[in-house]
């Protein structure tokens, strides 16, 4: 779903509204959900607005589309949403290590062409910095609709993740993100929970 650029955003705007643009004090006395890449928002602040107790944290590069996660946030009225507008590459070195209870990775662009695979969000180099992100329980839910993308992300998880729950044909649910509710009309989707399990 693409959202056009909005002229009246800017940076300074999202960050005087409560925006970060690196990771700020986070109280891990709560459980830990983070979405990368997480477009207009709907999936995570229909989250947050279920699960008051949990703190959800939105990581989105996007400018405008940032702007439409705040709205809802504003909207729903949102404590345990924190929105971070920045490239997740740059977070790595920023999160408390194993602190994390679940990443979400929803529609992730699908690089389609093999010389830019490694620009997936589901590539070992970024599964590293995910591991060390969350906790020993911890969990990456991964969704798309991208069948070549699903398998080859099968394949990227599977060295590191000990028990990995596969669905081919994920039924609708509460909690879909804006590219999901499309994406349904044209056929299945797909999705991976791998669990962390280091015990
Ligand atoms: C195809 S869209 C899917 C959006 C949303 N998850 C959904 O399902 O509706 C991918 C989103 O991921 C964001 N994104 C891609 N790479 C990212 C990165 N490295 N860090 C943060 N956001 C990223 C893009 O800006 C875009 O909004």
């Amino acid at each position: 779903m693409r959202q056009k650029k909005l002229k009246f955003v800017s940076r300074e705007m999202l960050f005087e509204q409560g925006v970060y643009e690196h990771v700020p004090k986070i109280n891990l006395d709560k459980p830990i959900h983070m979405e990368i890449g997480s477009g207009k928002g709907q999936f995570i602040c229909t989250l947050a607005k279920d699960n008051p107790n949990i703190q959800f944290i939105a990581v989105e590069m996007n400018m405008s589309v940032c702007y439409r996660i705040l709205e809802k946030k504003i909207n729903m009225h949102l404590d345990n949403l924190i929105i971070i507008l920045a490239n997740i590459e740059t977070l790595f070195e920023e999160f408390p290590r194993h602190a994390v209870d679940r990443i979400y990775l929803n529609f992730s662009d699908p690089w389609p062409k093999a010389r830019h695979h490694k620009r997936r969000l589901t590539y070992p180099r970024f599964i590293k910095n995910y591991l060390a992100m969350l906790k020993n329980d911890g969990l990456l839910q991964f969704r798309t609709d991208h069948l070549d993308f699903f398998n080859d992300s099968l394949e990227y998880l599977e060295p590191f993740f000990k028990k990995m729950n596969i669905d081919r044909n994920l039924k609708e649910s509460n909690y879909m993100t804006e590219y999901e509710e499309k994406k349904r009309k044209f056929g299945p989707i797909y999705q991976v929970i791998a669990e962390v399990n280091n015990d």
